[in-house]
């Protein structure tokens, strides 16, 4: 006899069905699992007939071939546990459930038939959904319990949550009801999220405070530069704490990524905050980019939706700088291997801190810098200029003074900041309903033509900057798109020259001060 149970395998962050067929015949003992299984997975025969026996059935004797299909498919994960082990109960007549076509089931066995979660949750649910939809099926998802909100967030498709492969059992066979697990959004989708630090212990820095304010309202990438011991990664530090709301697409878009690497926090099926990635500067470009054989999303991905933050720039890899280029631009990361080609969304806002110079005091008022003009070419030539372009705010960070450090004027809390961010990112977010971008930085030309028009002293404006400093095509159109954003966090409509004149301001090394 021959059974056949649904299932599905994650390749890149989709995942692929999987159909899983089993097949008992007379003969020696043996269990062959064939299909392009990798190791994890040929490990489930051991894992299955465990918890076959630990749940009082019997393990069949005789000859057991599991076959995934597709057979050309490279399979990944321990997802199939769960499927393989309803399978060989169906085909050995120990169990007769109600329409186990209908179903897709996914989950590691523990050894006592315990069900164990498993990674992806949120792409199982929307591959499942396509599926079901395409064939016109009322059909459900069958995972265990701690993936069930997260598969149930997606609202489409219905979902149920297991802890034991005897309630499974129970229910395909119509013994146990088991409500469908419903997205408890007020509970899991909680914005007021609390940090352990905030914008109001740094003291002074109110020009670097506004750039990061414009910054995390329209999404716009960033780069400071200054001495050591100015505050530019206490500042960037504190970036998280103003970031806008993320909304309810944004928070799937990005649970899925970080689901399919393991990363989500036990108890929290969504993610409720911008990711925050911050690699050190020796990670390798397939950890930045993404890729390794079986590709895999690297950080520039897991920032998807939030903030990549690379402190002391000058320090990472050169290739690895420049492989950001292309998904800087575009929003996405092509990676081709020999046995699949993917594509990871990538649409984060890149911060980035540095040095002016080797030994860092060049720009540092108080300090004498030590090095020599080639050595500081040396050091900012490590960062190209087509990276540098595609950076929309840079601005000098200099030391605070000491009535500031020591002074008793309280500072702007994050939450005060926060609100003036939320107010202008729901401005964009309602100009750009239609056109699949969430922010002022992802603006495309026919965008900034209808909605960055300038009046004729701007123009002026933008024409003398542009003649004067030494800014490129793209460095204009970053501009407009920075004067956008401050002219939304002040709500007006029409970018005014004053909105222009303070984007000009934020864009150091278009004035070539020390380069
Ligand atoms: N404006 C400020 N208000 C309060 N504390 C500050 C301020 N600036 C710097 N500090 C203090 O100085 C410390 C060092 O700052 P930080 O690590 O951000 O410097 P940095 O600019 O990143 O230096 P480096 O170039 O060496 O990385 C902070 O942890 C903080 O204690
Ligand atoms: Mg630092």
């Amino acid at each position: 006899m021959l059974s056949k149970i649904l299932s599905f395998t994650i390749v890149g962050i989709e995942a692929v069905p999987v159909e899983i067929e089993v097949d008992i015949k007379r003969g020696l003992p043996a269990v062959v699992v064939v299909g392009l299984a990798n190791i994890a997975t040929k490990e489930s025969k051991d894992r299955v007939s465990a918890a076959v026996r630990n749940c009082d059935f019997k393990f069949p004797i005789g000859r057991i071939t599991f076959n995934l299909a597709p057979a050309s498919l490279k399979k990944e994960g321990v997802f199939f546990d769960l499927p393989m082990a309803i399978g060989v109960l169906i085909c050995s007549k120990q169990i007769q459930p109600q329409n186990s076509n209908n179903y897709f089931l996914i989950g590691e066995l523990s050894l006592d038939g315990r069900l164990r979660p498993i990674k992806g949750g949120l792409s199982i649910s929307l591959a499942a959904y396509k599926y079901f939809k395409k064939r016109n099926i009322d059909g459900a998802l069958i995972l265990p319990s701690e993936n069930a909100q997260e598969a149930a967030s997606l609202k489409n498709i219905k979902v149920y949550g297991f802890s034991h492969l005897k309630e499974v059992i129970a229910f395909l066979e119509g013994r146990l009801e088991v409500e469908e697990v419903k997205f408890k959004a007020k509970k899991y989708f909680n914005q007021n999220i609390s940090y352990d630090v905030d914008f109001e212990d740094v003291k002074g820095q109110s020009f670097a405070k506004r750039a990061l304010e414009i910054a995390a309202a329209g999404s716009h990438n960033t780069l400071l530069i200054g001495p050591p011991g100015s505050g530019k990664s206490m500042l960037a530090k504190r970036l998280p704490t103003i970031l806008p709301e993320l909304t309810l697409a944004e928070a799937v878009e990005t649970t899925k990524i970080h689901s399919i690497m393991g990363l989500l926090e036990k108890g929290k099926p969504l993610i409720e905050r911008r990711p925050f990635r911050n690699p050190h500067h020796n990670t390798s470009s397939a950890g930045l980019i993404g890729g390794r054989s079986n590709p895999k999303p690297g950080e520039i991905s897991l920032a998807h939706n939030g903030v990549l933050f690379l402190d002391e720039l000058p320090e990472f890899n050169r290739s690895c700088l420049e492989s950001l280029r292309q998904p800087l631009e575009s929003g996405f990361v092509h990676i081709s291997r020999s046995n699949a080609s993917l594509k990871f969304p990538s649409k984060f806002m890149l911060m980035a801190a540095m040095n002016p110079c080797p030994c860092g005091y060049f720009t540092d008022p108080k300090r004498v810098c030590r090095c020599q003009p080639y050595q500081i070419q040396k050091y900012l030539s490590k960062i190209s200029g087509p990276l540098l372009d595609r950076i929309d705010i840079h601005i000098e960070i200099l030391p605070v003074k000491y009535q500031q450090m020591r002074g008793k004027t309280k500072e702007e809390t994050s939450s005060e900041i926060r609100k003036r961010v939320n107010k202008a990112r729901k401005i964009q977010l309602e100009r750009f309903k239609k056109q699949g971008i969430f922010a002022n930085s992802q603006m495309k030309p026919k965008h900034l033509k209808k909605y960055c028009e300038l009046d004729e002293e701007s123009n002026k404006l933008l024409k003398a900057a542009f003649e004067e400093l030494a800014i490129s095509a793209r460095g204009l159109d970053k501009i407009l798109k920075v004067s956008r954003t401050i002219a939304d966090l002040e709500e007006t409509e029409n970018i005014a020259s004053h909105h222009l004149a303070e984007a000009i301001n934020y864009r150091m090394l278009d004035r070539q001060l020390f380069i």
